[in-house]
């Protein structure tokens, strides 16, 4: 099947890959005439595993090609939108100028009978609104919502075996003419029994941001119970195992630590609650508000714990952060706690140091003020206090014993409780981790 993927960020990118390894043939489009010549290139514009490989297989193949013409749309039968919906400055909603502008362009090249297939993670009612757009000027095409549920750091392994398909179609039925079409799109996963449901635009669209939501309240809980283990003495890693073991709870999702970040969680909520007041249903959300302040309230809590563990002051302290990115296995920024904790402590006097394997390019675009280093046994060096924030194995598989003999003083704060506190304690470290005594 010839298909268009629009927006080639991080859901595009490894989006367009993917359709073209399942044997269609795909053209990535998107406004970046940078990134579209990275891609073109068989470069990945950011850190995904197994992406930069796939470009390269499937760009061999001749089935994947990248530019920055959206009139390349023409003659495809099938048009993915995967734009993004960043938050709007200075307001929770989402910012929808992009899925608008995405498909405005795309208007003037569909053809009878093409389905459009929106991806992006949108307010409920966005795809109601882009249907009529397209009645008025193609009355015969489709348009299905499609949400993607793509982790970072796992995109390609999530894209090309996700857990479920949800197809939105305008009539919520089977019967729909374009459930055969994108079942032959998927038909590869779907030969290995991956669950599909059909649904309606309203439903699908609530499905991505419900799911975003779930995650993130399970994250703010188990952080909620990390404060509560605090202030009782307790293990809030032993607590999370041990109601982990109920399956009706499950132990995934229940790290605590320093709080989530990332392109989606932070703002796919905030929309969710804007989107519920302007349909008169904000009570219903406002759980998602205390989510939220349990979450920022963590970076908050880090910078004290760092204070603590500086004798009480943090001016002129020599401080190592480990960790950029907002999780491992990315070089992903937006929103990571790790840097904006990296950041205050800085503004409150300390001598900041920050290293990650993969992320200090986009860190020090972000913030340009603190000090980078890539070498993690430099960044370490003669530091006052080490604060691990995003658990990549390499910091997780640090040595205490080797470590000690680089820093001024043996002090770890754990953000993310990923190491094994007894060893470091008894290699000579004061160890601290979150909800833990
Ligand atoms: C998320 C959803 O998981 C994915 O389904 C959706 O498509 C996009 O948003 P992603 O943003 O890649 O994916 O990150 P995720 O793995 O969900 O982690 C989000 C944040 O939560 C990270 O900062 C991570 O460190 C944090 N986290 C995760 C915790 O603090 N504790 C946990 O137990 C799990």
């Amino acid at each position: 099947m010839r298909i268009t993927v629009i927006g080639c960020g991080y859901l595009g990118a490894v989006h367009a890959a993917c359709m073209a390894k399942l044997g269609h043939d795909v053209v990535g489009i998107d406004v970046d005439a940078q990134k579209i010549d990275e891609l073109a290139a068989s470069r990945a514009p950011f850190y995904e595993p197994g992406l930069e490989d796939l470009l390269k297989d499937v760009q061999q193949t001749g089935r994947l090609t990248f530019t920055t013409d959206l009139s390349a749309a023409r003659g495809s039968y099938v048009h993915f939108i995967c734009v993004g919906t960043p938050q709007k400055k200075g307001e929770n909603g989402a910012d929808l100028t992009y899925v608008d502008a995405a498909l405005t362009g795309l208007l003037p090249y569909l053809a009878p009978g093409d389905v459009v297939v929106g991806k992006s993670t949108v307010p409920v009612g966005t795809a109601a609104r882009l249907a009529e757009m397209m009645q008025a000027k193609q009355p015969s095409a489709h348009l299905v919502w499609n949400p993607e549920f793509l982790r970072e750091g796992h995109a390609v392994a999530d894209t090309l075996n996700p857990d479920r398909f949800v197809y939105g179609v305008s009539d919520g039925s089977e019967d729909h003419t374009a459930v055969a079409i994108l079942d032959e799109l998927y038909s590869a996963p779907l030969a290995l029994g991956t669950p599909r449901l059909i649904t309606d635009h309203p439903t699908a669209e609530l499905v991505k941001t419900a799911a975003n939501s779930f995650l993130a309240t399970k994250i703010s809980f188990i952080n909620a119970m990390s404060e509560l283990c605090e202030a009782a003495g307790a293990d809030v890693t032993q607590l999370a195992d041990a109601i982990g073991l109920d399956d009706r709870i499950g132990r995934k999702f229940l790290n605590a630590g320093i709080g989530f970040g990332g392109g989606c969680l932070p703002k796919d909520i905030r929309a969710f609650m804007a989107r519920a007041g302007e349909l008169g249903a904000d009570q219903a959300l406002t759980f998602l508000r205390e989510v939220d302040a349990i979450n920022m309230r963590r970076r908050f809590r880090v910078v004290e714990l760092a204070r603590e563990l500086c004798d009480g002051s943090l001016l002129g302290k020599r401080i190592t952060v480990l960790g950029a990115a907002f999780k491992p296995e990315s070089d992903d920024v937006r929103d990571s706690p790790a840097l904006s904790i990296a950041a205050q402590l800085q503004l409150q006097g300390a001598v900041v140091t920050v290293t990650d394997p993969k992320a200090l390019d986009n860190a020090a675009r972000r913030f340009p003020e603190l000090h980078y280093e890539v070498d993690t046994s430099a960044a370490v060096l003669k530091a006052d206090a080490l604060l691990l924030l995003t658990e990549w194995q390499e910091y997780r598989d640090l040595d205490p014993y080797g470590l000690g003999e680089s820093v001024s003083s043996p002090r770890i704060l754990d953000g993310r409780n990923v190491l094994d506190a007894a060893k470091w304690r008894g290699a000579g470290w004061t160890y601290r981790g979150m909800g833990r005594p």
